[in-house]
């Protein structure tokens, strides 16, 4: 017989747990999200969701969904909803909103509904053993140690040439690209200056065993077609991201940076524009950025073929601060262009960057031209070209040269803007006064000229008038570049430029 003092602790025990299991079965189970690990049954090929894993400690919830393109994204802003998680993924590009994520649990199994950048998605995962889910790791690869690259290739002015992406944008192939290449020289655009062709995204095939990565098949034989447009007195350049994809899906550096540094070597490519895309998920900080366009930059400058390496992180981190210091050449400072008056017009007046990091041997970007392409008027085209003329931007074509009115190639080809764009100077020109949408730019041209632009940027046709004496001006000769006259240089000059239009004026003391 057990003492009495012992006797009450265990009746008391005996009563707390009956009325506890009379409570359990009174109240319906508390829910809550589960944890562990599954890996995903199929999926769609963007962003290729591979597995997930949710821990809890101390009450909260984390975890990672891991992508082929993203690698391990992290769960933000998690909360939990019955026996839901509830939570957002960033792919590290703030242009679309970030929506809620419903993981819910299906027996042992979970299911996962949600939007990540565009695409919306629905599916299940099955539990996984810790093998299975380590068999999924994203591969990590180390950055180098920060370096400044010299690099074997220097744009002392702007780069000139044509990119396939405005017009063509992953419909591009081997013959289409051969032919602009043949219009580029019969059209006269060649000797005007425009000397690289640039295949922009959807090149690119897949890595044979060895890890080369190999072009589609639009693309047969690379260095056959670097070849050809040699032997026209032009250059070939080519696209790649830092990340496991490019922008449009195809296959990235990601891991491959030197081979692919080699490989581009070796079918004699001139230029390469490296995008972002999906790095930017995990490359979001400015040490991990400027390291991954140093890796490349190294790898370039290791093969010695001389390439301009044209850097596309759409301007981030004051990217014109340290964009020579990679080796870049010329830096988008801007998200993308498209082919309409109020997106040029936003990029090219607002955005491009700070001008004192353009200069000799390293420019800023506001992405490549839309001259031509149907979407714009001419007045609206030329403000397009004599902006980008006047900030000393990089003149990349994008349209189709093999079919081209007139009208586009006059824009094109006009020696005299080009050559304010080319000036050696490489000045960024400046907007010197703004009234309304009346916009007078100017820019300092090595000869002691100077070139002045007048924008109209309302929906009417508007007259701006010059005070030379307040532009710090005393001209003795003033040029209508587009108008091909000599203006008087009166000490005021009105002119009258149509909606969105653009005057260019050649400022001589
Ligand atoms: C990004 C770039 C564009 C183009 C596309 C290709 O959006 O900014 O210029 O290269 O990728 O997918």
């Amino acid at each position: 017989m057990p003492r009495p003092s012992a006797v009450r602790p265990i009746l008391l025990a005996t009563s707390i747990l009956a009325t506890a299991c009379v409570l359990a079965t009174a109240l319906p189970a508390l829910a809550a999200p589960p944890t562990g690990g599954w890996v995903f049954d199929g999926g769609p090929d963007f962003p290729g969701f591979t597995r997930v894993q949710v821990h809890k400690d101390h009450g909260h919830y984390s975890g990672t969904v891991t992508s082929h393109w993203y690698g391990d994204l992290p769960l933000d802003d998690v909360r939990v909803d019955g026996d839901n998680l509830v939570f957002h993924l960033s792919n590290g590009n703030p242009r679309v909103a970030e929506s809620d994520i419903v993981l819910k649990p299906e027996g042992k199994a979970v299911h996962m509904t949600g939007k990540l950048w565009y695409a919306d998605f629905d599916i299940p995962a099955h539990k996984a053993t810790t093998k299975a889910l380590k068999a999924l790791d994203f591969p990590v690869y180390p950055l180098p140690p920060r370096r400044v690259v010299q690099p074997l290739a220097r744009a002392e002015t702007p780069p000139m040439g044509w990119n396939s992406w405005n017009k063509f944008a992953t419909d591009i192939d081997d013959r289409t690209v051969r032919e602009i290449a043949d219009n580029l020289v019969a059209s006269g655009l060649r000797d005007a200056g425009y000397v690289y062709i640039n295949i922009d995204d959807g090149w690119q095939g897949n890595r044979d065993q060895a890890g080369l990565l190999q072009p589609n098949a639009k693309f047969p034989d690379m260095k056959a077609l670097a070849d050809y447009v040699h032997a026209r007195g032009l250059k070939l350049g080519i696209y790649s991201s830092p990340g496991p994809k490019s922008c449009a899906g195809y296959e990235g550096s990601y891991g491959h940076i030197e081979q692919d540094a080699k490989t581009f070597a070796g079918w004699g490519i001139d230029y390469l524009k490296y995008d972002l895309c999906s790095g930017e998920a995990f490359y979001h900080t400015p040490e991990t950025v400027h390291a991954v366009y140093q890796q490349m930059a190294e790898a370039i400058a290791a093969t010695k073929r001389p390439m301009i390496f044209s850097l596309c992180e759409y301007g981030r981190f004051d990217v014109g601060s340290w964009g020579r210091d990679v080796g870049g050449s010329l830096w988008r400072t801007t998200g993308d262009i498209e082919d309409k008056y109020e997106t040029m017009a936003k990029i090219g007046f607002e955005k491009n960057g700070v001008p004192n990091h353009t200069g000799p041997g390293g420019w800023n970007d506001p992405d490549m031209l839309e001259v031509g392409n149907g979407g714009m008027t001419t007045d609206e085209y030329r403000t397009h070209i004599s902006l980008w003329a006047t900030m000393a931007a990089p003149l990349i074509l994008g349209n189709d040269v093999r079919h081209m009115t007139p009208d586009t190639l006059a824009l094109l080809t006009n020696r005299e803007v080009i050559a304010i764009d080319q000036d050696a100077a490489g000045v960024q020109g400046l907007p010197v006064k703004k009234e309304g949408t009346r916009e007078i730019w100017t820019k300092r041209l090595s000869d002691g000229a100077t070139a002045v632009g007048l924008f109209n940027r309302g929906d009417e046709a508007a007259s701006v008038t010059v005070t030379w004496a307040e532009l710090g001006l005393k001209p003795a000769k003033v040029r209508d570049i587009w108008a091909n006259t000599e203006l008087a240089p009166a000490a005021v000059q009105t002119v009258t430029i149509p909606r969105h239009g653009a005057v260019l004026l050649r400022v001589t003391p």
